[in-house]
């Protein structure tokens, strides 16, 4: 078995599925569902024995070490976490304590669990670290994109706890032999996003005649990444990446935020147009993110050299599906934005006001 956590969010549920789909392997699956995590993402497991579910919390040593001594995984793949920039600025007390006491709990059970394995299954044993573009800072529109050996540069609450909880993995496979791999990918978008996001938060505004909230100048750069793709290199480097090693992940898909929000109004202007009018009317200028990144660019060639992987999608074939499988789960929507949600909105909008 393999053990992951945070599978009910976006990613990690994207991954649990492909994985269950493809691979004969259980995986138990440990998420705090905090307002990101959602089981009816994961409704068509139930009833899979492959697929063990367990509502714990990555800073609870006990459940860790309870849940490594019964199912014996031989990697663990860790995707829990804090995500969203926004939430980060306005309260980052939860980022510090998922993303870096969290990590660093979870780290502490590996080990101990590592240690006490036989002598091959400690060789075969691997820990994915699934972390994220942002710990490199932001570019300026000459620079050459993110390599492995880019400089930790964090600017946002989260993107510091991100770069703090790699550093954690860093050591422990420096100084304990833990056989860590982290993974550095830019911005996700698919199926399951939580609409928090800008890609789905654009298409269910747009679809409930709402504004679509342009920060700034809308001329930031994203480099976007279908979550199958992202999926599919993180089975990569869980097969074949070197221990101690971390891989760069991008789609080589860079689009200003302002085109990205066209192209998503002109979709769905032909898939279900509106009566009047294109949804482009609703577009919204509004104030900038506190310490807002221009740039993401991320060079993945490493990845492609060493490990032999590539994306399947295009990002306009990626985006076409994306809008139409929100379309066809407007039900997966509404069941996830509950209250809580649009407190967050109404939070988040007024600040911008
Ligand atoms: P998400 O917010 O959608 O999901 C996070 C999941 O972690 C949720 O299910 C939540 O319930 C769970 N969780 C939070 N705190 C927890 C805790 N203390 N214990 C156990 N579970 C907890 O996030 P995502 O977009 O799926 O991102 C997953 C990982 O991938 C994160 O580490 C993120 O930094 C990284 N990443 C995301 C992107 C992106 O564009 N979304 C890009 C690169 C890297
Ligand atoms: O680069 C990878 C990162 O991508 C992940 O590590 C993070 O977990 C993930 O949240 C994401 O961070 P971003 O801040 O880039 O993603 P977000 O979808 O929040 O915003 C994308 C861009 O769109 C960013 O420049 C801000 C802008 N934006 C966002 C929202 C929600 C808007 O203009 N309007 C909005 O309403």
């Amino acid at each position: 078995m393999i053990l992951v956590t945070g599978g009910a969010g976006f990613i990690g549920a994207n991954f649990v599925l492909d994985w269950l789909d493809g691979v004969d392997e259980g995986v138990i699956n440990v998420d705090k569902l905090t307002y990101a995590g959602n089981l009816g993402t994961l409704k068509s497991l139930h009833g899979d024995p492959s697929h063990i579910f367990v509502r714990g919390d990555i800073c609870d040593r006990s459940t860790l070490d309870l849940l490594l001594a019964r199912h014996q995984p031989r990697a663990i793949v860790h995707f829990a976490a804090e995500s969203h920039v926004d939430r980060s600025i306005h309260g980052p007390s939860d980022f510090v304590q998922t993303n870096i006491v969290g990590t660093f709990t979870l780290l502490e059970a590996a080990r101990f669990y590592w240690n006490a394995l036989p002598a091959d299954e400690r060789d075969a044993f691997r820990f994915v670290n699934v972390s994220t573009d942002e710990v490199f800072g932001s570019l300026e529109q000459s620079d050459a994109p993110f390599s492995e050996t880019s400089l930790y540069t964090p600017n946002s609450p989260f993107s510091a706890t991100k770069a703090s909880s790699d550093h954690l993995v860093r050591a422990w496979h420096h100084t304990y032999g833990l056989p860590t791999l982290t993974t550095h990918c830019s911005n996700n978008y698919g199926p399951y996003q939580f609409p928090e996001k800008l890609i789905p938060l654009m298409i269910i505004n747009a679809l409930a005649n709402r504004q679509l909230p342009v920060y700034g100048d809308g001329q930031h750069v994203r480099d976007w990444l279908y979550v199958g793709d992202h999926c599919s290199a993180i089975r990569k480097v869980l097969a074949k990446g070197r221990p101690g090693e971390s891989y760069n992940i991008g789609g080589c898909n860079e689009v200003k935020n302002i085109e990205v929000v066209h192209m998503l109004c002109d979709l769905l202007d032909d898939i279900r147009p509106k009566r009047k009018g294109s949804y482009r009317d609703q577009v919204t200028w509004v104030t900038e993110r506190l310490g807002h990144d221009r740039r993401y660019a991320i060079d993945a060639r490493k990845l492609g050299r060493e490990l032999g992987w590539k994306p399947d999608e295009t990002f306009e074939s990626g985006l076409e599906k994306t809008v139409k499988w929100y379309l066809e789960h407007e039900q997966w929507a509404d069941e996830t934005t509950s209250d809580e949600f649009q407190d967050w909105l109404q939070i988040n909008c007024q600040k911008r006001a």
